[in-house]
């Protein structure tokens, strides 16, 4: 016979705490003032404007960003095509290769202070900067440098040909990796680019510029151009831009689908997302719980991808509940620079904003809301990891992508309701089951509409492995070989 516990329960709410240990700031160069990356030198935007980028941890500015206006975005792309034409083109794809291999070795060269910048401009914990963003964005350019010389294996029996000029314009979530992402397959194909970063967090995308520079890639093949909404809606409806890659809002992406109606740009979106996570009774339920806390709370819940609707089967659903409180209630929210720090900064006023009216909604439409109590810091944008229960699936933070460290909880009987509730959302890119059988986590991941489903984990990524959406979470696909195609053309 089990004996009976006799632990008293685990009290998470006391004062004791890790001693801080903040990654240190001093091999780090930012400059004051950062001009427009076009032809591969920095020069000063034709409106002679600056924005200030501000660390979301403590509001202070970071540094000044070049405001490009269309008269930038119009010298940028014209650097493109004369990059595109008269060198890159026409180099043998070899030589093509040894530059991104090249940029990929920089990257690891400068991983810390690439980690440390994205950490202060955009309030990402050190931790996940320094262990996912940066080493992913080098794999990222290594997997592709190895693809720019193969191409007719990766595309057998046909001639693959590049499309000439990329716009590429990427989120403030993941700054350095989506510009990874977006500029590896893009030059590997054989074509050239235009990249606008989001104008919370350029400057990683900036000290990209500078490895790019290091690397010798020639003047023209990669511009970069700062600004907000107005740089990329003039880089999408540049007439000279042959392909455009979006990643971002399902607002913005369905605006830039209508603007390139009817012309013969090609394009991809990676838009938003509201992936189910599924908890089946079989599953390892204290895994399930870590898989959960990742899945909704990596990046603060700024992830297109993260698990933001938790269904738990019903025989299991109080204990699993109890087992994320407490859980959540050990997790460190602070300073991101610290190394112990779990959950940091929100990236942006605005972003809290929306985050804090969509959980009034949650509150009015009579969900039950649990926040965990840990201390936040006066200065700085924070939200503190958020559970709902006793929400619907019409109720609007069900349907809404929030963006933020906000979980619903919903519980089902059947595989079939499960199912059912999973597909029940306008989004389609990625989701997450938990099950210790097999044919149970087969059945269910292929009956679920999303572009990428986990087994008993979530949020991995690899550079050979493709990510995209279906239905209103986008067209096309990045990362692997499939993330090659939207680049090259047949003839
Ligand atoms: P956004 O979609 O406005 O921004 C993404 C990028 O698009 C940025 O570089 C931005 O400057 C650019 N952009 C904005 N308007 C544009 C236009 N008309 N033409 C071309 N480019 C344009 O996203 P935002 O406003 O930063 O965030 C709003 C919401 O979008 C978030 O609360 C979140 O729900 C969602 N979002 C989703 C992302 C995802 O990966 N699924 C990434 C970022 C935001
Ligand atoms: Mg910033």
């Amino acid at each position: 016979m089990r004996k009976k516990s006799t632990t008293a329960a685990l009290n998470f709410n006391t004062k004791w705490s890790y001693s801080p240990a903040p990654e240190s700031t001093d091999h780090v160069q930012i400059k004051e003032k950062y001009d427009l990356f076009i032809n591969g030198k920095f020069v000063k935007p034709s409106g002679g404007k600056y924005f200030d980028t501000i660390n979301p941890a403590t509001e202070k500015k970071v540094s000044s960003i070049a405001l490009a206006s269309s008269a930038d975005v119009d010298k940028a792309v014209k650097a493109a095509r004369n990059a595109y034409k008269q060198v890159w083109k026409d180099m043998p794809a070899s030589e093509r290769g040894k530059y991104l291999y090249r940029i990929a070795r920089i990257i690891q060269e400068k991983a810390r202070e690439l980690a440390v910048i994205e950490t202060l401009d955009g309030g990402k914990s050190i931790r996940e900067s320094r262990d996912i963003d940066i080493p992913l964005a080098a794999a990222h350019f290594f997997y592709y440098a190895g693809w720019a010389d193969k191409l007719e294996f990766a595309f057998p029996g046909r001639k693959a040909q590049s499309i000439g000029v990329c716009g590429q314009i990427i989120p403030w979530n993941f700054p350095l990796l989506m510009a990874a992402w977006k500029i590896a397959p893009a030059l590997a194909a054989g074509n050239t680019v235009v990249l606008k970063p989001a104008e919370t967090t350029s400057l990683t995308a900036l000290k990209l510029a500078e490895i790019i520079q290091e690397a010798g890639l020639p003047a023209g093949v990669v511009n970069i151009i700062t600004g907000a909404g107005p740089t990329g809606a003039a880089l999408v409806q540049h007439p000279d831009v042959n392909k455009i890659a979006f990643t971002g809002s399902t607002d913005i992406g369905r605006l830039i689908q209508k603007s390139l109606a009817g012309t013969d740009k090609k394009y991809t979106l990676e838009l938003g997302g509201k992936a189910a996570n599924i908890i089946f009774e079989d599953a390892a339920i204290d895994q399930a719980v870590e898989g959960i806390v990742n899945g909704i709370f990596f990046n603060q819940g700024h992830v297109c991808c993260a698990g933001s609707r938790l269904f738990v089967q019903e025989g299991v659903a109080k204990e699993v509940i109890k087992k994320l409180k407490d859980r959540i209630s050990t997790l460190i929210v602070g300073d991101p620079m610290d190394k112990n720090t779990d959950i940091g900064a929100i990236n942006s006023k605005e972003q809290l904003n929306k985050i804090k009216s969509l959980v009034k909604i949650g509150i009015n439409e009579g969900g039950e809301c649990w926040q965990a109590d840990c201390e936040v810091p006066s200065k700085g944008f924070w939200f503190r990891p958020t559970l709902f229960t006793n929400v619907a699936q019409s109720s609007k933070i069900v349907q809404e992508e929030i963006f933020g460290p906000v979980l619903t909880i919903q519980t089902f009987r059947t595989v079939e309701e499960a199912i059912e509730k999973a597909n029940n959302t306008p989004y389609g890119l990625s989701g997450g089951v938990w099950s210790d059988k097999g044919a149970k986590v087969f059945k269910v991941s292929s009956k679920i509409k999303a572009g990428v489903i986990w087994a008993n984990t979530y949020n991995k990524f690899d550079p050979t492995s493709p990510f995209g959406g279906f239905k209103e979470s986008g067209v096309g696909r990045e990362g692997g070989l499939h993330g090659l195609s939207p680049y090259v053309k047949f003839n």
